[in-house]
Order: structure tokens, then sequence, then C-alpha cells
């Protein structure tokens, strides 16, 4: 049985080595060696989409400034960058489109996390998401995999994107967590690793590929993997630590 997705997803890049969700961040993906990653997208004021985790600029050190009160002008201005080292200083904010000419130039697989802007409809952002040129072309190469925590979202995409891959995303996953999966067919279950029980861990891997977050030392990372688990989304995928644990990266 083969799977997408590795045992080891660089998590927004490479987050323990460059900006989170920047082009700096996937090139250093590509030069450390990992394989696939994961980003976050989310919409700004003006529909933008906008590689980003958070709602506001608080990272940034801009705490009052929202994504949805923001354009993609605005966007262009902020400094993603310096926040995490004066070495990436003037770092611009990535949008989708570019993140993914990016990953297809560098030959990446991509998880592209779909992070509802709690100011926001969740629809607009997902037909936004589903019309962006690029993504068909990713997943008929076996490089894509949609995931996000909220499932209305998800099933939106089936709706339109039925040959897409799904990931189903949880914190704090419960023996319930199949009830949230009626209106569409995950390819695979994302969850926090603290919530994983041994005995949830192998009901969900009678069904679907599971992966979790953010696992960024080895001995957990073992610890998962004996539990069955397919793989982690880590910040420090490129580790020789980490890498020492699976076969092929
Ligand atoms: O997709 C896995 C992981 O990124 C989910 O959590 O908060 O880091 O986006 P978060
Ligand atoms: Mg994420």
């Amino acid at each position: 049985m083969s799977y997408l997705m590795p045992a080891l997803i660089g998590h927004r890049g490479v987050a323990s080595e460059a900006p989170e969700n920047t082009a700096i961040g996937l090139k250093r993906c590509k030069a450390l060696g990992i394989k696939w990653v994961e980003l976050d997208v989310t919409q700004a004021g003006d529909g933008s989409l906008v590689m980003m985790h958070d709602e506001t600029l608080e990272r940034f050190r801009k705490p009052t400034e929202r994504i949805s009160k923001m354009d993609r002008e605005a966007l262009k201005q902020v400094d993603a960058g310096t926040w995490f080292s004066p070495v990436f200083a003037g770092e611009p904010l990535l949008f989708l489109e570019e993140a993914l000419d990016l990953v297809k130039t560098l030959g990446l697989g991509l998880n592209l996390e779909i992070k509802v802007n709690p100011d926001l409809p969740v629809e607009p952002l997902v037909n936004a998401v589903v019309a962006t040129e690029g993504l068909d072309a990713l997943n008929r190469g076996e490089r894509l995999v949609i995931s996000s925590f909220d499932h209305t979202a998800l099933a939106q995409v089936a709706r339109q994107k039925s040959e897409w891959a799904l990931g189903a995303l949880y914190e704090g996953v419960t023996e319930q967590w199949a009830e949230s999966l009626a209106d569409f067919t995950p390819y695979s279950i994302h969850t926090d690793f603290e919530t994983l029980t041994p005995e949830l861990a192998a009901d969900i891997r009678a069904q679907y590929p599971l992966y979790c977050y953010t696992v960024n030392d080895p001995i957990t990372f073992q610890r998962l993997l004996d539990k069955g688990v397919n793989g982690v989304f880590s910040d420090r995928a490129h580790a020789p630590d980490m890498r020492a644990l699976v076969v092929a990266g």
C-alpha cells in the first residue's frame, strides 16, 4: 500500500528554520530535502487568498490588525520575516497562486490547510480556493491533499472536486470522530497527537491513513509510528534525528 504523503511533512514549510508559510520557507524545504509541505491558506477582506495561519497580524507585532479588514495591497506591505529573525527582514506574505507556482517549480507535494477566517463566511473562501488555478494539476500529479478543521468546508470542496484528496483535521479527537464525516469521504485523518489513544489510532487506521501534528522530537515520533500513525507534520521535518526513524523521509 502506498500513500500520498510521506512520513515527514514540513509544517508551515520548515517552521524551525524559516518564517512560516513564506517563499523563503518553501525554498528552504527544497534545499533541506523535504518532499511534502503543509501550508495554511485564509481569506482577506477583499477575498484575496493569503498564506497565513492567523486571523490577525499579532505574530508580526501588529495585534490590532485583522486580515478581514485588509486587502491585497495592504497585505503586500507586511514584513512576514523579521518576527522570526532579522535575517528574513522584508520577506513578504505569499498569496495562494504564488505558493502554488513555487510548489510546482520546486517539485514539492502540498497539504493545503484551509483556515476559516472567523470574521468571514466559509463559502466564499472555499469557492475561491477551489477555483484557484494550479490545484487540479497538483492533484493529477498526486501531490495535493486539502485539509481543514472545518468539515463543512471539506464537504463543500468534495461537492465541487470529488477527485481531490481531503484530510479531515481534528483538535482533541474523540471516539465520535467519524460523525462529522457524513457528507464527504476523506482521504486521510489528521489530528493532534496529544489526544490520540492507541485504541483511537487503531480505529482510525483501520479505515484511513492517519497523520499527527505537530511533532518535533524523535521520541514522540517513534511512539506515534508504533501506534500505526502514517506520518507527522513537523517543524523539523529535515532534522537527522527525525529522518533516522523512517526509511524514506
Ligand atoms: O495541518 C496540521 C496543522 O497545521 C494543524 O494545526 O494550528 O498548526 O494549523 P495548525
Ligand atoms: Mg496548519
